[in-house]
């Protein structure tokens, strides 16, 4: 399938009320809402980290349906079904991943960046899944505001259409905290539905939805001072997401781990860190606590004696750029040697998105694939035990 890019609305965290939010929103509207105005408020800083992230706008991959409420396929109209919302400019790898081709098919609609289909299946393009959603009449904005509130308390909209339609139902609803989450703390647990306008009609919201941030899109409180890259907000990321942390004292591999992001995270958390790559890592992040650097391939390494005389690595950690066949390689073999509890690899889809390696990898038992939004092209597999 053809690589083409779409576009995302930023939406920061949990604030649908919030101006500048509104503005960075409407900004990223602009195929969608052609002449729309220039954002003229300073960015949040959650908005501010999307817009960095943001991929060059292009045209969207599929137009806009040209069909009211009323001619929405049947499976939409009189039950529940799935929403997938794509990562952000992977509308084409979600799409492939679902077995969906076109605009349109018996069991699926393409809406912006949105995927509604009658089945529900796990999808590691997908940034949020809205589960359960349904079609609900929405005459008017007071009527679609209190359809939602009397569902449940929290809801963050994902306009497609009707962009401003939506900011003025989403100012009807309770606010919801936008609080930027601090890595360390657990992930949000109150619900967040999510909903799109359809037309001026109605609305389609899902009060379950896979993802506790706004359009799955997880901002941190980052720091400018100690982490010597970004690629360190991916493992926070990952860790937060899944609920696990290192614990002092773990030991943990770090493959690919140039120039110490990941190496900083896990030293920080008091865990001892084997940290590998063929370039050296920063002298600072070397001298932390518990680091010890070795310049080589992480594909070197024997599973058999890695941690040790009889002793098992408690994590590995890989963001080695290679393909992702030979990092299943290597995954396998530490897991035929029972040589590592958990591990948290970056999968880098360089050129052609590998969709075979990628599936071996979620059939893994227990583990999990996934898109995290500090992913570019690249997924992050887990296994957590
Ligand atoms: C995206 S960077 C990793 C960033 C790192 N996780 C951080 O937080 O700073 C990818 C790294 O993989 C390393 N790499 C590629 N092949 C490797 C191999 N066979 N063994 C070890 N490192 C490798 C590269 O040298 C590069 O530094």
């Amino acid at each position: 399938m053809p690589r083409r890019k779409e576009t995302r609305p930023s939406s920061a965290r949990h604030e649908p009320r919030q101006e500048p939010r509104q503005e960075s929103g409407r900004r990223a509207f602009a195929w969608r809402e052609r002449g729309a105005d220039t954002p003229g408020g300073k960015p949040t800083a959650p908005a501010r980290q999307r817009q960095e992230r943001e991929p060059e706008r292009e045209t969207p991959l599929f137009p806009l349906p040209e069909l009211s409420a009323g001619e929405l396929p049947g499976w939409m109209r009189e039950g529940a079904f799935t929403g997938y919302l794509a990562a952000l400019g992977f509308l084409p790898e979600l799409m492939a991943e679902l077995d969906f081709e076109g605009p349109a098919g018996a069991g699926h609609l393409v809406y912006g960046d949105l995927v509604f289909a009658k089945r529900e299946r796990p999808a590691a393009w997908a940034q949020n899944i809205w589960r359960q959603a349904r079609l609900l009449p929405a005459p008017s904005i007071g009527q679609a505001a209190k359809a939602l509130h009397a569902m449940q308390r929290n809801w963050w909209p994902h306009p497609v259409r009707l962009a401003r339609r939506a900011a003025l139902v989403a100012e009807k609803l309770p606010k919801v905290s936008a609080r930027p989450q601090v890595f360390g703390e657990p992930a949000p647990c109150a619900p967040l539905g999510s909903f799109t306008l359809w037309d001026e009609t109605a609305l389609i919201a899902a009060v379950d939805c896979a993802s506790p941030y706004p359009d799955g899109q997880v901002c941190f409180v980052e720091d400018h001072v100690s982490a010597p890259s970004r690629a360190y907000l991916k493992l926070w990321e990952a860790l937060t997401l899944l609920g696990a942390l290192p614990k002092r004292g773990e030991l943990c591999l770090d493959l690919g781990s140039c120039p110490g992001g990941w190496t900083w995270v896990l030293a920080s958390l008091g865990a001892s860190v084997f940290s590998v790559d063929r370039a050296p890592i920063e002298a600072s992040i070397a001298a932390m606590p518990g680091v010890e650097y070795c310049q080589g391939s992480g594909f070197g390494l024997d599973p058999r004696t890695a941690g040790g005389p009889g002793a098992r690595v408690d994590w590995l950690c890989s963001d080695m750029a290679c393909y992702p066949a030979r990092l299943y390689e290597l995954v396998t073999r530490w897991l035929e040697a029972d040589a590592c509890r958990n591990f948290v690899c970056t999968l880098k889809c360089q050129g052609e998105t590998d969709f075979a390696t990628i599936a071996a990898f979620a059939a893994i038992p227990g583990s999990r694939v996934l898109h995290l939004a500090h992913n570019k092209h690249e997924l992050t597999w887990a296994l957590i035990r």
